[in-house]
């Protein structure tokens, strides 16, 4: 069966287009249990213990790649008091990320532009202290080139953290690649090719960890809070989309009881060459 994708890049732009109404506030909050304005699988306790690793201050300047409408990079500038800068292609994320900035008050710290990771990062070299994707490197087409940027863009010693939904640690079909692959292109890596990828880029690996379980808690919750809301949602997205995002969020989920597919979380330095 043919499962349509999203043209290159835009495939977040329909979801972004609600994204702080009233209904998308409730479904992130019966999802995640505390709604931070994420689009992804990450949760508040899990970013809290980030920026715990990432030793973060005042004086820090943090950019977030891929950044959707600013959830968690607002959280991370409220929480530390940072300068805070995020990108992403997606221009409806970059309109709701400075709207919920500035109603956070924190529109003096935050900056936020629209670009495509798959070009190189508008930004000069040494700008940032901190850099970190959640995410969005499994849609990004080459990720060496966008490796290599980021040790670019750090100080040396900068740290580098990100998350990759798509590591393969099992066995996984065509059609499941298919349906995984609904907000356009995404790309599956062996474990250990980041590793390798990030020792070519410059960086030096100093943590990893398994943060597949937040995903299922974050996929479950999705699922059965659009499921709760139904009605309103194939009023909103129309029935094939609604659909689509619930056949996505089911083989999400299933990959990952499976252990057929990981989210593992990456911790590098710059080693400033
Ligand atoms: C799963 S969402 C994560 C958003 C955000 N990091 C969060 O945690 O809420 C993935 C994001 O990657 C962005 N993205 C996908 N391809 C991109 C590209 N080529 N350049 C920049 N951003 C991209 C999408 O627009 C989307 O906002």
């Amino acid at each position: 069966m043919a499962i349509p994708v999203e043209p290159e890049g835009r495939g977040y732009d329909k979801l972004y287009e609600e994204f702080d109404s009233p209904l998308w506030q409730q479904l992130r909050r019966e999802a995640y249990g505390e709604d931070i304005g994420q689009h992804s699988w990450v949760t508040a306790d899990e970013l809290q213990e980030d920026i715990s690793l990432l030793k973060l201050a005042r004086a820090s300047h943090f950019l977030d790649l891929g950044c959707g409408p600013g959830g968690p990079l607002t959280f991370v500038v409220g929480h530390v008091g940072c300068q805070g800068s995020g990108i992403d292609v997606s221009a409806k994320a970059i309109a709701a990320g400075r709207a919920r900035a500035a109603s956070l008050g924190l529109d003096g710290l935050v900056k936020l532009r629209e670009a495509d990771l798959n070009q190189p990062i508008p930004f000069a070299s040494g700008s940032f202290d901190v850099v970190m994707s959640l995410d969005v490197i499994l849609h990004l087409r080459d990720r060496l080139s966008v490796f290599r940027e980021v040790a670019r863009v750090l100080i040396p010693a900068g740290k580098f953290l990100f998350t990759d939904a798509g590591v393969i640690t099992g066995a996984i079909s065509d059609e499941e690649i298919r349906l995984r692959a609904v907000h356009g292109n995404t790309q599956f890596v062996p474990l250990g090719f980041n590793e390798n990828m990030l020792g070519l880029a410059g960086f030096q690996v100093i943590d990893r960890k398994d943060r597949t379980v937040s995903l299922l808690k974050a996929a479950t919750g999705r699922l059965s809070a659009r499921l709760g809301h139904r009605e309103e949602l194939e009023q909103l997205e129309g029935s094939s989309y609604f659909e689509r995002q619930q056949r996505y969020l089911e083989t999400v989920i299933d990959l990952s009881q499976r252990g057929a597919v990981s989210r593992l979380m990456y911790l590098a330095e710059s080693r400033g060459e």
